[in-house]
């Protein structure tokens, strides 16, 4: 046996450091073990290289879980002020982006080396490049979980899966958690990519596909939800902002709709320019208020173009219709090659909000990523990997 501890992480990724120096701090031996060769790489990659690390406006309606009420324990105990505190008190500089998103000014460089600054200070001992081959458990109340890894043996009665999702393989993700989580026979809901560009395909893709890097304001709209926020058309479909929120809630098959005009009423536009400018086409006063480039295709393909005045007011309610109302089909999504998160994941049902142990093994706990809860674009799933991480690391 190499080591004995108190508490195994596997996982050094935002959940388990958090996890870990938080049980460090309260007198636990803390081994966490990571198979990639440093810890934090979503971190580091995040928020294009500034981490946007938490958004001082969290609720718990920012998330997506087949049990929306899990996350508020765990979010009301470990609050986004409870980590701006830990930020400030390590002297590192950050901004409000927008809508409460916090960012470094400098590096996310700095939050990975944060993290690892208090774990070492509360002596965690960190094997990163470790491949785990097995986990057995004994039997009987006190048992232990035991690693079985490339660098040797591990035993500790707590073992916190903070193993991440499926997104980003090339950084490091695995399916490990949700293997471990049937291993010891916990349901895990169905997964798949969130936070993702959607893709077009056959004539939806062509019409689009030359305009690439038009990006313009929408209210982006599926099954109950609505973002509004910029989307960016890209070569095999659409991105930006409102589209990956609204990607969250869209699956293939289900209705997707843009409002072009956001925040406007579509018909009395139109017949305020009617008004105003009767001579003038509607693909040019609709260049006035989006992208030329835009505005010239959809008047192509999806609109009638003339001069403004001809239109009756049947046909300007019809035009205001596909403006607020844009029906654009997605094929699928760019997958977890891109995706920013996983949905899905580890049932809530036999976990525990307030510590995230497991219900049917004493011991066991789940936290970050892996479990079902999945927050909006905007510093909210760090928020739950440092909420849930705390909750793990107060309670192991
Ligand atoms: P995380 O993925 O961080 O960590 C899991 C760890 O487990 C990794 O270190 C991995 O190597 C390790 N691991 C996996 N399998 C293992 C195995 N078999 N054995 C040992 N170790 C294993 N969120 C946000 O709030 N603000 C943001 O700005 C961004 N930006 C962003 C950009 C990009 C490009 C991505 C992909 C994601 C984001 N996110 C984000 C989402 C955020 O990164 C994510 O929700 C958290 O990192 C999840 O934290 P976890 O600790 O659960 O997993």
């Amino acid at each position: 046996m190499t080591g004995h501890y108190d508490v195994a992480i596997i996982g050094g990724g935002a959940a388990g450091l958090m996890c870990a120096l938080t049980a460090g701090q309260r007198g636990k031996r803390v081994l966490v073990v990571d198979h990639a060769n440093r810890v934090g790489k979503k971190i580091l990659m995040s928020g294009g290289g500034r981490c946007n690390f938490t958004n001082t406006g969290t609720t718990p309606a920012n998330f997506l879980s087949a049990n929306p009420h899990f996350c508020k324990s765990a979010l009301a105990r470990y609050t986004p002020w409870h980590f701006i505190e830990m930020v400030e008190r390590h002297r590192i500089a950050y901004h409000e982006k927008e809508l409460g998103q916090l960012f470094c000014d400098i590096s996310s460089k700095l939050i990975v080396k944060m993290l690892v600054d208090e774990c070492h200070a509360a002596g965690v001992r960190i094997e990163t490049s470790c491949s785990i081959e097995r986990i057995s458990h004994g039997e009987g109340e006190n048992a232990s979980f035991r690693l079985h890894t490339s660098h040797g043996a591990f035993a500790a009665p707590a073992l916190v899966v903070a193993s991440g999702g499926l997104s980003i393989p090339s950084m490091g993700a695995s399916g490990f958690g949700y293997e471990l989580a049937r291993q010891f026979g916990h349901a895990v809901l169905p997964t798949r990519a969130g936070l993702v560009p959607l893709t077009l395909s056959g004539k939806h893709q062509e019409r689009l596909a030359d305009l690439s890097g038009v990006a313009l304001p929408v209210t982006a709209s599926c099954n109950g939800q609505s973002f509004s926020n910029f989307m960016l058309v890209t070569h095999r479909g659409i991105s930006g902002p409102s589209i990956l929120q609204i990607s969250s809630y869209w699956q293939p098959g289900d209705d997707l709709r843009l409002d072009l005009l956001p925040g406007r009423d579509a018909l009395e536009a139109l017949q305020q320019w009617q008004h105003e400018r009767p001579a003038a086409e509607l693909k040019t006063v609709l260049g006035e208020v989006m992208p030329k480039r835009f505005a010239q295709r959809l008047c192509e393909v999806w609109l009638p173009n003339r001069p403004i005045k001809q239109f009756n007011l049947p046909q300007l309610r019809e035009i205001a219709d596909v403006l607020s109302n844009w029906p654009l089909v997605a094929s699928g999504s760019e997958g977890y090659r891109t995706a920013e998160v996983t949905l899905g994941g580890v049932d809530t049902d036999e976990l525990s909000s307030s510590t995230m142990q497991s219900r049917r093994v004493p011991g066991l706990y789940f936290i970050g990523e892996v479990v079902d809860v999945t927050g909006w674009l905007g510093g909210y799933n760090f928020q739950w990997a440092w909420a849930s991480g705390h909750a793990a690391g107060m309670a192991v």
